[in-house]
């Protein structure tokens, strides 16, 4: 694995999230995690990301959770993929030092209701939050920073991102370019209205022909 940016170097696993910025306090923060394929796609044949992600995505998905204070979702990827309560891997405990053990989990939905057959393992830190109407990614969202989750790792999918970047409450895009093509029409990272927003690179890693790029959007 070596960091391409902002400076060169060959790193290690134990080395991302110094990358990430893991322990550096900036308040309300809100990182937008997607994978994505060369041409695009946010999803594989399956319909799903799990068929286009690896193992340093894995990596970089797991660690970014271990960061967050709560996980946001909306309630159209915690169907596709599944969604349970989530459990810290055991590589990144280190990152929950003097907070819980397990970040919270809040996903976003119209009806306010959790997807069914969705495993809270008993906690009350797993919950639906109603963001119905026009600005109801927004006030999701900052109904969470009232709970106190300043840390808050948004997992998409691309209707929810499309309405979070559209309402400026992204800080930073972490998105994994995965070296495969799949064609066919499937998602791209945002649906939605148009945007017109710029990017600037802040920081990158290349892992056997993996893209990990840190984007900041402000
Ligand atoms: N590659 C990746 O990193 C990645 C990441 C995430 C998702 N994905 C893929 O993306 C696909 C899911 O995409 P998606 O766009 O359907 O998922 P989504 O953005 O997670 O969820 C969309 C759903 O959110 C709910 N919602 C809550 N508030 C809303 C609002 N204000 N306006 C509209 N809808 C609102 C609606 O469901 P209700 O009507 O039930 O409330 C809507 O159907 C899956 O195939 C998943 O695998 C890929």
């Amino acid at each position: 694995m070596r960091k391409l940016l902002p400076d060169h170097a060959a790193i290690t696993p134990g080395d991302l999230p110094d990358a990430y910025e893991c322990g550096v306090d900036r308040g309300w923060f809100v990182r937008l995690n997607f994978v994505a394929t060369v041409d695009g796609s946010v999803v594989g044949g399956d319909h799903r990301s799990g068929s286009i992600n690896n193992d340093v995505d894995g990596l970089v998905f797991h660690m970014l959770r271990a960061w967050a204070d709560v996980i946001a979702v909306g309630a159209g990827t915690a169907r596709a993929e599944q969604y349970d309560a989530p459990i810290t891997d055991e590589r990144w405990r280190s990152l929950r030092a003097g907070r819980p053990e397990h970040p919270a989990m809040a996903v976003l939905s119209t009806e306010a209701e959790l997807p069914p057959g969705m495993d809270t393992m008993g906690r009350d830190d797993v919950f639906a939050v109603d963001s119905s109407g026009p600005d109801g990614v927004r006030t999701a969202l900052h109904r969470l920073r009232r709970r106190g989750y300043n840390r808050v790792l948004l997992e998409g999918g691309p209707t929810i991102a499309g309405l979070a970047l559209g309402d400026d409450l992204i800080d930073e895009i972490c998105l994994t370019t995965s070296p495969l093509l799949v064609g066919g029409s499937a998602h791209r990272m945002v649906d939605g209205a148009p945007l017109d927003l710029r990017a600037r690179l802040v920081g990158l890693i290349e892992s056997e022909s993996t893209l990990l790029a840190r984007w900041s959007v402000r």
